[in-house]
């Protein structure tokens, strides 16, 4: 892989230095709700907005305070309250909010060229060959784009370009994005009127908590969910598949992480079939979960990639990456798009990957998530709604059930502990029962130990009102 000379390459890296500790954080005074939230500005301004808004996530339907400004790993709204950021806006900002190195490298390219389609500039080619040389494998053919839905449009049709073939498989709860052919390889609910594109198939896939299939010990039966994969391929797919997508570990389903031996034993099964795999790393991607992308943890290599989120830390950027066996498909799909990998979001891309660098936080998140694995098995000890907990490093996942032997999902607990510890000054994300965390990866662990504290106590204050203590 050629290298960009220093020439050719933009002083996006060497420019501006950083005070190394501009996001830390004085706990003395942080979070600090002295305004019950949602105070009344954060109303009246939810209340207008929404008159003409519509279509907002549980996220802000749940708990509608209006943000102002985030720093690091804080967030303020506009009654004046600050909170500890256990979302990174939706797993967006890893590297904090308004990270220096960032927004300088987007204010630059404000300020020297926005846009000019799809024609090389030095920015895009010092990060297409920046992220040829952290990716995985042969992944090293890429096109960007503006938001993950767009980035996996183009993954799904260069599967089929590559391979010829029309259909997919995707696993139960997946999520992929909004557009047609993404929603079609995910969970969606056909009493509200939403239809899945023909040659779309959704198969179980590995949950440890809850295995579709399991042995007489009631742990999962990763070689029987394969194996069922084996007869439907066969028995109840119309033609050929082209590719397998999915989420390495679920988001938005709950942070639903597999079984170890799922991914190798997946890749074997795609490579006996002439099957792509195509691994949507929007939500895992750049530091997540302690590695450049989660897939690593598995050593695994996939034919498609996709790219998104902590990708350009808050500035829209996206990728699908694909095996150099399919570089041509990138032509036949006719991959660029207005957006795409203009200046300005190339700096922001290339930024956030030498801060991830430069700071050592593919380690940091690691060990992060040590400390958080340790503190979600104590809460998993003390709290009796806790069915199971779950993280690789920054990417968390609480179950609460009504019982741990039915593990009947608790949803009413779950809306109560997500606004219980939002008022305590924690924002954060729902997903029905299960509550999900993606806190920077720049976080400190005594911030890290606050937020736990403000969960540890909503879930305590919650089982009290459920008559569970
Ligand atoms: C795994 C995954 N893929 C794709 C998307 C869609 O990304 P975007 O919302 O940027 O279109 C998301 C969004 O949450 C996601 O989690």
């Amino acid at each position: 892989m050629p290298t960009a000379s220093v020439n050719a390459a933009p002083s996006v890296r060497t420019a501006g230095d950083y005070d190394p500790n501009w996001a830390r954080v004085d706990l003395s005074v942080v979070p600090n709700v002295a305004v019950p939230a949602p105070g009344p500005k954060s109303k009246a301004l939810h209340e207008r907005a929404s008159r003409i808004m519509k279509g907002y996530s549980s996220q802000v339907r749940l708990f509608p305070v209006v943000f102002e400004s985030g720093k690091g790993v804080t967030l303020t709204d506009v009654d004046g309250n600050t909170y500890i950021d256990f979302s990174s806006g939706i797993y967006v900002t890893s590297l904090g909010h308004c990270h220096p190195k960032v927004s300088e490298a987007v204010a630059r390219y404000a300020h020297t060229l926005m846009n000019c389609h799809d024609f090389t500039t030095p920015v895009k080619t010092a990060l297409l060959e920046k992220l040829a040389s952290v990716s995985m494998g042969d992944l090293t053919c890429m096109q960007f784009y503006s938001n993950g839905t767009a980035a996996v449009e183009a993954g799904l049709r260069i599967c089929r370009a590559a391979t010829g073939r029309h259909e997919f498989l995707s696993g139960f709860m997946d999520f992929h994005g909004k557009s047609y052919g993404a929603v079609s390889c995910a969970r969606m609910d056909p009493t509200k009127g939403v239809v899945r594109a023909p040659g779309f198939h959704m198969v179980p896939r590995s949950y440890p908590y809850r295995p579709t299939f399991f042995k007489a010990d009631g742990t999962e039966d990763v070689d029987a969910l394969i194996g069922f994969m084996e007869t439907y391929v066969r028995e109840a797919c119309v033609g050929p598949v082209a590719a397998v997508v999915l989420e390495p570990i679920q988001g938005w389903a709950g942070s639903v992480i597999p079984s170890e031996d799922y991914f190798p034993k997946l890749r074997a099964f795609c490579d006996r079939h002439g099957i792509l795999l195509f691994a949507d790393e929007v939500l895992t991607c750049m530091g997540r979960t302690g590695k450049m992308f989660c897939m690593e943890h598995w050593d695994v290599v996939p034919d498609v990639m996709t790219l998104g989120k902590g990708f350009g830390n808050g500035f829209p950027v996206t990728a699908v990456l694909a095996s150099e066996r399919f570089a041509d498909s990138f032509a036949k799909i006719s991959a660029s798009t207005s957006y795409g990998g203009n200046p300005m979001a190339c700096a922001a891309a290339l930024a956030s990957i030498d801060v991830i660098e430069q700071e050592g936080l593919l380690a940091h998140a690691a060990e992060l998530g040590r400390f958080f694995e340790k503190r979600l098995a104590k809460m998993k000890a003390e709290h009796p709604i806790i069915g199971d907990v779950r993280n690789k490093g920054c990417l968390l996942g609480v179950e609460l059930v009504k019982d741990r032997v039915s593990k009947e999902p608790f949803d009413e607990a779950g809306a109560r502990v997500y606004q219980r510890a939002f008022g305590k000054g924690l924002a954060w994300i729902p997903a029905g029962h299960i509550l999900r965390m993606s806190p920077p990866i720049i976080m400190e662990e005594d911030v890290a130990a606050r937020g736990m504290d403000i969960i540890d106590e909503a879930i305590g204050d919650v089982e009290r009102e459920l008559g569970y203590r």
